[in-house]
């Protein structure tokens, strides 16, 4: 009796230890070839196909990764956590671009929004699905990327989020981060998802110098960006003007935002912002994190998809400070931690070229 009960019990837990691990373990095999671990995910395969053809060059960190990115920011942080702003991440600046385009903070936008709707029309997503994707797929084409967090199931924005939620790089540090603590994230978080200004440029705070890059590794996602905005500023850009929100960078053909500056130099956040620099992996998981918040801002009952998201190239190496730098020109404002000993690259110092043109109609 009590060995028969027994035995029942083991063989009942060994059965449920088998579903945990079968459950673990599953995959779907899509229509497409691809595995997945859930069925609804089979149909973003061909998207990203689409989107890596028509809208990446093939799988490229070029201007549209970047300006992907960018839009997918500028569409979720129209949120906030006390209601009355927009919908977050549900594709509003995609579907009502009309009205947000209008904004001066997305002043550029356009461009990845005419190079998107075309293939957008073409898949059967949601604007915030398609907004959100194109963005993990972008930044991924970029080495050094972490592997991006994707959810799906979206609604369809129901209306254009207001004015004034995007940041300004004329806008103070105090100002900056009200509003991103209003959307939901800490001030860690905001100069965390700023790694995202080591794959950017410019082409509207100068417009005699399109797509002038913040850092000198434009298609990487790395911490050059963070070392390079400490550099001691000195040149003023290839038109000799000073421009609106842009401040003095060191490097030729190099864009330094005021906003970048200033969150380098700030004592509520110059500790942080050096702590990434040659550090791939925390700036990676960090990303990875702040990143898979603003993916779903506003947004519930999504399915995870992350598995879908091709796995990024790593990094050629460690960074370096560019040719004709070195730690003489950091101007740090965070004492307590100290810089990691970077090698510089041998030569003449650099003039960075913009970022190429490829899909995008000049303007
Ligand atoms: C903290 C406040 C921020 C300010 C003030 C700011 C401002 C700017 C400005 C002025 C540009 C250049 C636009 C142009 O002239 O073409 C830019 C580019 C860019 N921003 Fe930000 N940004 C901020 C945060 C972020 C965040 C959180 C992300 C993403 C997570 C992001 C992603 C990008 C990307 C990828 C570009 C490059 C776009 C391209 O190269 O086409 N930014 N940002
Ligand atoms: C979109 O949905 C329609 C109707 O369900 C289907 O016939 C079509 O193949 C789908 N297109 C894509 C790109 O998935
Ligand atoms: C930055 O460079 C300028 C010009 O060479 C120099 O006068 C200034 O002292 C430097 N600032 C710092 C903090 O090193």
């Amino acid at each position: 009796m009590v060995f028969g009960r027994l035995s029942i019990l083991v063989a009942l837990a060994v059965s449920q230890l088998a579903t945990a691990a079968s459950i673990e373990r599953r995959t779907v095999t899509c229509p497409t070839g691809q595995t997945t671990a859930n069925e609804a995910c089979c149909v973003l395969f061909p998207v990203i196909d689409l989107l890596q053809e028509e809208l990446f060059d093939g799988g490229e960190c070029g201007e549209e990764a970047h300006a992907a990115l960018r839009l997918a920011f500028h569409d979720a942080i129209g949120f906030s956590k006390n209601g009355g702003k927009g919908g977050g991440a549900d594709g509003s600046i995609l579907a009502f671009h009309q009205t947000e385009t209008t904004y001066a903070a997305n002043n550029g936008i356009e461009d990845i929004i005419t190079a998107q709707l075309p293939i957008f029309q073409k898949t059967n997503l949601t604007a915030g699905d398609f907004v959100h994707l194109a963005a993990a797929i972008g930044t991924g084409n970029c080495p050094g990327s972490p592997q991006l967090a994707y959810s799906f199931g979206r609604p369809p924005p129901v209306a254009a989020a207001p004015d004034g939620t995007v940041p300004e790089p004329t806008d103070s540090v105090t100002d900056i981060l009200a509003r991103f603590s209003e959307a939901g994230f800490v001030t860690a978080e905001v100069i965390w998802l700023l790694a995202s200004h080591s794959i950017a440029a410019a082409s509207k705070i100068d417009t005699s110098a399109p797509r002038t890059p913040f850092d000198s590794t434009p298609a990487l996602f790395d911490t050059q960006f963070y070392l390079e905005t400490l550099l001691n500023g000195t040149l003023l850009p290839g038109d000799g003007q000073q421009h609106t929100g842009e401040v003095l960078s060191p490097i030729a053909g190099e864009m330094r935002l005021q906003s970048d500056f200033a969150f380098a130099q700030d004592p509520r956040t110059a500790c942080l912002w050096q702590e990434p620099i040659n550090d791939q992996a925390f700036i990676q998981g960090k990303f990875f994190a702040a990143m898979k918040k603003l993916q779903v801002l506003g947004q519930t009952g999504l399915t995870d998809c992350s598995d879908v998201i091709p796995v990024p190239a790593s990094l050629p190496g460690p960074i370096t400070f560019p040719a004709g730098f070195s730690e003489a020109d950091v101007i740090s404002a965070c004492t307590a931690t100290p810089l990691p000993s970077l090698a510089t690259i041998a030569g003449p110092k650099p003039t960075v070229p913009p970022v190429s043109v490829h899909h995008f109609p000049s303007s």
